[in-house]
């Protein structure tokens, strides 16, 4: 009987780890069928570096690093190097900026302040960021 709950235990563990792995690791399919309407001209680079240095700095960095997060907010990730957790389609960053990354919203959904057309200046600022 013990061993038996130990074995669901391990089962269960594994089909959590599993899930978590297929649910996290992979980008959104649809939002990386969207295409970036706003072409990346030096001025929408410049509109999204004023966005980005005034709300994603304090956490991403001044340069994209990334930062090595606090008591209430985990590291955030670098977005220079070429590893997207989330996708790295622009459709798919797109998508991270507006609704955030659930459940936890560690990253927060910012479509409630910054306009559609200045989120993708920011994802145009952060892709000018990696050519580095
Ligand atoms: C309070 C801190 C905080 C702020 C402010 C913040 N982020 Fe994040 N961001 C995070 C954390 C933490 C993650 C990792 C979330 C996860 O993977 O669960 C993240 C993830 C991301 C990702 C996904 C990276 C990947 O590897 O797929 C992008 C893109 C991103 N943030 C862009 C931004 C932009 C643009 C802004 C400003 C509009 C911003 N963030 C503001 C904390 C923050």
């Amino acid at each position: 009987m013990r061993e038996f709950f130990y074995r669901m235990l391990f089962l269960g563990i594994l089909l959590a780890a599993l899930t978590n792995f297929l649910l996290m690791a992979q980008g959104d399919p649809e939002a990386a069928k969207m295409k970036n309407p706003v072409a990346a001209t030096p001025e929408s680079l410049a509109a999204g570096q004023a966005l980005y240095q005034r709300y994603c700095a304090v956490c991403h960095g001044k340069n994209g690093l990334g930062g090595s997060g606090s008591d209430i907010s985990p590291p955030a990730p670098n977005l220079t190097d070429a590893e997207w957790k989330h996708g790295s389609t622009d459709g798919e960053i797109f998508k991270v900026i507006k609704e955030g990354v659930p459940p936890e919203l560690s990253m927060e959904p910012w479509g409630d302040r910054i306009k559609d057309p200045d989120i993708w200046n920011v994802v145009n600022y952060i892709r000018s960021l990696a050519k580095k």
